[in-house]
């Protein structure tokens, strides 16, 4: 349980034993128990520069999920090893991308005639084959937090973006950040022929949007911002990128989760806010702002589970594992793969 004084006395052992060894990492959605942990807390943006920043840490132990445990393994070094607490952690919105299907969309738009003029931008949310796709085609990754430096970098390059897996933060930076219209937006779905859209369409496309979504910020709704409205009159609503065009467009405000901690931070006392994201953060940061009023946008709640996979017993057992000498749950992606998901990630970190 997350109070059990005797696991967290034999994390902190464990931890201490490994010394400047072991460097952990926590994505803001993770659980108390562990950010307790965590030497640095961020969201993916921050945790992949922080990850490359620590070339002494022989083990870096990435609280988060799958995919952001690839981006650490090729952003570090060979001889450091990166490892994922429970290799159950996975990312439903990651999956929703898979190389397959990528390459064959890349045949429809070369089909179509239009594969020259078309930049990929991957969302790091995304598995490290994705990105080798995106960095072995000019491509560049983002995170919600750069997202319309990524876009207006690849409009510079390409007259199209094929923007994947996240078909919500592609059509919201967009329309949004970008100024398109939403007819400017068409979307892409890998479980049809030809991704469901004839050569026309495709042609006088400018955002090719890849049919993915997150499963947790999908359950935002209108009717959960109209009703927080009602139940909180003089509400301000903040939401993640990842949530519905629709939900965004009736919200004050959009942000990624390091945005959402800072307009809270900046909050002045007294103020209402109705959160849309996953619930980990939006509790601790109800529970770090007392002279605040912070309510969840949605009655319904809405952990990411496989976020919540990561938990005391598994970091426990982690960093006792290290600390005896057995490399456990090292996360490792091959060199080819590496080497093209690189590139694309470098050119992320080298956006304006
Ligand atoms: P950010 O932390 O980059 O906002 O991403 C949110 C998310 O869904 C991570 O899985
Ligand atoms: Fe994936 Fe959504 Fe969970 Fe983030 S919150 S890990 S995008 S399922």
């Amino acid at each position: 349980s997350p109070s059990d004084p005797d696991l967290v006395e034999r994390a902190r052992a464990a931890k201490e034993k490994l010394g400047d060894k072991v460097f952990v990492l926590g994505h803001h959605y993770q659980r108390d128990e562990v950010i307790q942990f965590a030497d640095v807390t961020g969201d993916s943006f921050k945790l992949a520069r922080d990850a490359a920043a620590r070339p002494e840490a022989e083990y870096i132990v990435f609280c988060g999920v799958h995919f952001m445990a690839e981006s650490a393994d090729i952003l570090t070094s060979d001889d450091q090893k990166v490892v994922l607490p429970d290799l159950a952690a996975g990312c439903s919105m990651a999956d929703m991308a898979t190389a397959e299907q990528v390459a064959e969309c890349w045949d429809v738009l070369t089909e179509a005639g239009i594969a020259e003029q078309v930049v990929p931008v991957s969302y790091m949310n995304s598995s490290a084959d994705i990105k080798a796709f995106t960095g072995k085609h000019g491509g560049t990754i983002c995170t919600s937090s750069n997202a319309k430096k990524a876009l207006e970098w690849a409009f510079e390059l390409g007259e199209k973006v094929l923007f994947l897996p996240d078909q919500h933060l592609g059509r919201n930076t967009a329309v949004r950040d970008l100024g398109m219209s939403l007819e400017d937006c068409v979307l892409y779905n890998p479980h049809k022929p030809n991704g469901g859209l004839t050569a026309e369409e495709l042609r006088n496309a400018k955002m090719i949007l890849w049919r993915g979504h997150c499963s947790v910020h999908g359950r935002f709704s209108v009717d959960s911002v109209n009703d927080v409205r009602e139940r909180i009159p003089g509400v301000r609503v903040l939401v993640h990128p990842e949530c519905k065009h629709e939900v965004v467009a009736a919200a004050d405000e959009v942000g990624s989760t390091e945005y959402i901690i800072k307009a809270l931070d900046a909050a002045p006392a007294g103020s209402k806010w109705a959160i849309g994201t996953e619930l980990n953060l939006v509790r601790r940061l109800a529970n770090a702002h007392p002279d605040k009023e912070i309510a969840f946008l949605d009655k319904t709640v809405c952990f990411c589970s496989t976020m919540n996979r990561i938990d005391l017993p598994h970091l426990v057992w982690t960093l006792e594992s290290l600390a005896e000498g057995n490399l456990v749950n090292r996360i490792e992606v091959d060199r080819e793969t590496e080497q093209f998901a690189k590139l694309a990630l470098e050119r992320m970190l080298a956006l304006p």
